[in-house]
Formats: structure tokens, sequence, C-alpha cells
């Protein structure tokens, strides 16, 4: 009777533990962190950050836990930029086009058609120039932790193929709330209002606006052709560059030994990102197409290119756009 009553509350001993995320030995402080983007829970930011919370969790035998909000649950993407350099946010993946809000150094990765391909954007990032980027968030209270994307910005609509600049004369397009963004569909004679991702599909459904811009897969996984958007070109104006991110706030409250790994998982996690959108891109496409989206290929970027080129004059940090267009002669 006795054993058995030893082992019963062994057994209930072992059930409260894994219901507190398991594995910590008693006693042990658990610290539970919350990560949130943006975006569904099939987008890569998302599938990465799970990818990050196993190995936390089980590299710190769950002394730390990791909760992941997809879909803004936990505020949109300038919200959470907020909440990390408050301390009420403790993980974040973004696009940067908001976070420049609070860091204005980023906005020179908002200049359009700025990088030649994919490969150079990488070598910029993950070289000095982003390293000063990352010292910039890191002086508002934000670590950043790995360069992801979100894949390259192309435009759709509810009305006509965009296929030259004049194409776009007064159209209404939501862009995010980012000045270059705004300024460079000015040129390109279209009406821009900036909002939050949040606000968009409402927008685009209810016809406050006509257009929108975002990478295919973000198209795809919110079904914009269900909310008026029958056509896309494929322009790829910005490669939309995001970054995974933690509050200082919070890298400072955790014990040496954890904080190190969560830091580790974080660096980890930008390269896996990035492989899956390039991976899920062509797929997104394809959907698009088959939901009776027209999809606008092979169109000349070059007079998009001439129209926006005077925002980079807007750029703040000259001297850090100079680089990045040196480093990829
Ligand atoms: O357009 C935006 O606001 C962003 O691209 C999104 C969809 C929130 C993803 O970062």
């Amino acid at each position: 009777m006795k054993k058995k009553l030893s082992m019963l509350i062994m057994f209930s001993a072992m059930l409260f533990l894994a219901a507190c995320g398991g594995g910590a030995a008693d006693g042990e402080e658990v610290y539970t962190l919350q990560a949130g983007h943006s975006l569904p829970d099939d987008h890569p930011y998302h599938l990465a950050l799970l990818e990050m919370k196993e190995n936390v969790e089980e590299r710190t035998d769950g002394r730390v836990i990791i909760e992941v909000f997809p879909f803004s649950e936990i505020g949109a993407e300038r919200e959470l930029t907020e909440g990390m350099t408050l301390g009420t946010v403790d993980l974040v993946v973004s696009s940067t086009a908001p976070v420049t809000n609070f860091v204005p150094e980023l906005a020179v990765l908002d200049a359009p058609f700025l990088f030649n391909d994919r490969e150079s954007a990488v070598e910029v990032l993950e070289g000095e120039i982003g390293d000063e980027l990352f010292a910039a968030l890191d002086e508002q209270g934000i670590i950043g932790l790995s360069w992801a994307e979100n894949g390259y910005r192309h435009i759709t609509n509810s009305t006509h193929p965009i296929e030259k600049p004049e194409d776009l004369k007064g159209v209404k397009i939501r862009t995010q709330e980012n000045e270059i963004h705004l300024a460079a569909f000015e040129k390109l004679g279209a009406q821009p209002t900036p909002m939050a991702w949040t606000e968009a599909l409402t927008a685009l459904q209810q016809g406050v606006v006509d257009a929108q811009e975002n990478p295919a897969i973000v198209a795809d996984q919110y079904s914009l052709f269900e909310s008026n958007q029958n056509y896309m070109t494929l322009t790829g104006h910005v490669y939309s560059v995001a970054i995974y991110m933690m509050s200082k706030q919070t890298y400072e409250k955790l014990p040496e030994d954890l904080r190190e790994i969560v830091v580790e998982e974080g660096e980890r996690i930008g390269a896996i990102e990035r492989d899956m959108i390039v991976e899920m891109e062509q797929d997104s496409i394809e959907i698009l197409k088959e939901q009776g989206m027209e999809i606008i290929e092979d169109i000349d970027v070059a007079p998009f290119q001439d129209a926006v080129r005077p925002v980079y004059d807007m750029v703040e940090h000259q001297e850090l756009l100079n680089r990045i267009l040196d480093a990829q002669q």
C-alpha cells in the first residue's frame, strides 16, 4: 500500500512537471518567453521560431519555455518592436520596415531595388554592415539575433494588370508604415496609405484601398484573391528583410547559461527561415495562379527603378547606403 502511494505521488509529480513545461528540476526557476509575429502559423517566420522553441526547451531542460504567437495576436510589427524596447515582449520576428520607426539606420534597407539579388543581400547583412545595423538596434534596447526575410515584394491590385509605372497612376495602395515606401509609391504616381497589416485586409475587402504590396507567400497565405486582389505584378521592388530579435531586458533577466542558449538558437534560425522562403515562394505563385489571379511575370523593371530612384536621397544614412551599393559592384 505504502509502495503504491509513493508511486502515485511520484507519478503526480511527473505530471505536474510536464504540465509546467517539463524538465526543470525542482526549485529551479522556469522562464517563459513570449515570441510574436504578424504572419500565419505555416509561414517560415513561425516555423523557424518553433524550431528555436524546441531546441531551447530541450537544451535548457525546460528552464526556458517559448510561447509563439502568430497573426499579430500579441501586437502588429510596430507594437511588437515597441514592446521589445519596453521589455513587455521577449522575442519578435518582423520585417524591418516598421522597425525603422525605432531604429532609423535600418531605413537604408527600404531603398527600392537596393540589392542585386538575394545572395548579395545576405552577404551585406551577414557582414560588417549588418553588424553595424545590429549595433544600432542594440542602442534601442533590442538584440538582433539573425537576419531573415519575407521574400521579394510584389504589387497586387483589384482592377487591372500593372505593367509600367503609368499603370499605377491614382491607384490607392496600402504600404507599410515606412516613409521611404510611401515616397516610392508617390513617385510611381500611386496614392499610398500606410497602415499596419492588421488593418490592411479589411481595407482591401472594403475597397478603401485597391492594392497592396507583399511577397507571393503572404498573398497566398492570406488568400488575397478573396480580398479583391485579381492581379499580381512581379516587380520585386523590395527584398523584404526581416530580423529575429530579442528584448535586451529579457536577455538581462536570464541567467548567463540560459541566455547563451537562447541567443545561439536565435542566431541559427535566420538562415533556416530564408531557405524555407525560397523553397515555398514558387509554390505560392502557382497557388495564386490556380486561384485565378493573373500574374504579370515578364515586366521591364527599369522604368520602375528610374521612377523611384529619387527616394534614395531621402535615406538619412547616405554613407551606409553607398557602402551597400559599392559592396555589390
Ligand atoms: O506588409 C507587411 O506589413 C509585412 O510584409 C507583413 C505582412 C506584416 C510581414 O512582415
